[in-house]
């Protein structure tokens, strides 16, 4: 197994993210876009836009079916403003949230979606303190993730942890001077030096994601996903690795030299998670969360099944419907009534392709739209509020999570409790 996570996570790439710029809610709000950010563009014109993400370099250009958007009229600009493409039309440029970096990053397998990875993050009742408050020595919390997929769960986790963790250590940037070599300090080189302070904080880190996938590829890809957020702010607390959970607890085991359970959470999204329950029971501390994600209830009926078959110390605490409540977006807008019935008008005016009537949602909303648009026209000349679901959004995600808890070794002998349907039958 090959592992490509603290060990090989280099100086120079943590280099990168020791100079990055503040980027938590409170430093953002009102700066200037600059080169290597990731923007959010969206149609001005388009409610229902999506956006485009785009990494600013100042020599490129954006294409869209509307023109071309050049990045050095995006960098300097402000969240909010507007950019005007080649043939006139206008975006507006945000600073993508979390959840919309996460839709619209490009992706090789589909991800957690946003509402379900909070509510798992919720689920999962992580709770972490500041460095200051935690006494040096405490072992720190670990999680592990299996399989990274995307990296979408992984930043959710680890914007949940984060706080937990000292700031990088401040590095030389020999990469950017002109100095061939290092110079040497008492036999060791600066690079050395780096190393060493490396680990040092990476001892003192008090919460970390471990998240580990089968492929190689995957894992590169998350990878950079989670570097790419807000310059990467969240990729310190996190490690990757390449492998399978089996092997990977029976290597971390090893390389600890010991047989203590060292997580404190596991998360499964994998196919035939059953597999390895019983290897994480190796690797999770007593009253541990084990969480199981899948998309269908049998793969999780299959998990309980073992579980109770095998004796395995967990202890099932609840299960959960992901995606059944979905977050349905509003469009809540002040509009003109004249203008809002004009541009109705000319939707149904020949030649437009609004005008066929139809069943589709979308094409359905656009008949309501021209009903609000008559019923605004007969009130006065002023501002009126748009106030209602928005249609034709496709309801994405859903699943299914279990829950256990790792029970004490001693309850082993235990029998383990009953459901109440085996209690009825007996
Ligand atoms: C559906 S994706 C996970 C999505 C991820 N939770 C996210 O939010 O982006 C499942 C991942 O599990 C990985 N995988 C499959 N079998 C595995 C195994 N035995 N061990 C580790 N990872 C595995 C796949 O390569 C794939 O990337």
């Amino acid at each position: 197994m090959r592992c490509s996570g603290a060990v090989a996570r280099t100086s120079a790439q943590l280099q990168v993210h020791s100079i990055r710029r503040r980027f938590a809610t409170s430093s953002f709000l009102r700066r200037a876009f600059q080169e290597g950010d990731v923007v959010l563009l969206k149609d001005k014109k388009t409610a229902n836009h999506d956006g485009l993400l785009v990494k600013l370099q100042a020599a490129k250009q954006t294409h869209t079916h509307r023109g071309n958007l050049a990045h050095a009229d995006m960098i300097g600009k402000e969240p909010r403003q507007l950019v005007h493409s080649t043939r006139g039309n206008a975006y507006r440029i945000h600073e993508p949230t979390l959840a919309e970096y996460v839709r619209l990053t490009p992706r090789l397998v589909t991800p957690i979606y946003p509402a379900d990875a909070n509510l798992i993050v919720s689920l999962l009742d992580l709770h972490v303190d500041t460095p200051s408050n935690s006494p040096n020595g405490n072992p720190p919390v670990e999680i592990l993730e299996a399989g990274t997929g995307h990296g979408a769960l992984t930043l959710h986790l680890a914007r949940a942890i984060h706080a937990a963790n000292p700031p990088l250590p401040k590095l030389h940037n020999y990469a950017s001077e002109q100095e061939p070599e290092d110079p040497v300090y008492l036999g060791e080189s600066i690079a050395d030096l780096q190393d060493a302070s490396i680990e040092t904080w990476r001892a003192n880190r008090g919460a970390i994601v471990h998240t580990l996938d089968i492929s190689g590829k995957h894992s590169k890809h998350a990878r950079k996903i989670v570097d790419g957020f807000r310059h990467g702010m969240y990729a310190s607390s996190v490690d990757f690795h390449v492998g399978d959970p089996a092997s990977w607890i029976t290597e971390q085991l090893k390389a600890r030299k010991t047989v203590d359970p060292f997580l404190s959470h596991v998360l499964l999204d994998l196919p035939g998670a059953d597999a390895y329950l019983d290897v994480v029971a190796s690797a999770l501390q007593v009253n541990g969360l084990l969480a199981v994600f899948n998309p269908s209830i049998t793969q999780i009926a299959e998990c309980v099944e073992k579980i109770r078959k095998d004796r395995m110390p967990y202890l099932l605490d609840q299960v959960v419907e992901l995606g059944a409540s979905t977050i349905r977006e509003w469009d809540v807008r002040a509009v003109r009534p004249r203008a809002t019935l004009r541009q109705a008008e000319q939707k149904d005016a020949p030649g437009s392709s609004s005008g066929a009537e139809s069943i589709d949602a979308v094409n359905g909303q656009e008949g309501r739209d021209k009903e609000l648009a008559q019923d605004l026209a007969k009130s006065e000349e002023k501002w009126a509020m748009v106030c209602r679901p928005k249609a034709g959004q496709e309801v994405v995600g859903g699943g299914f999570i279990a829950l256990w808890r790792k029970m004490e070794p001693a309850n082993l002998s235990e029998s383990p409790e009953p459901s109440p349907a085996a209690r009825e039958e007996a």
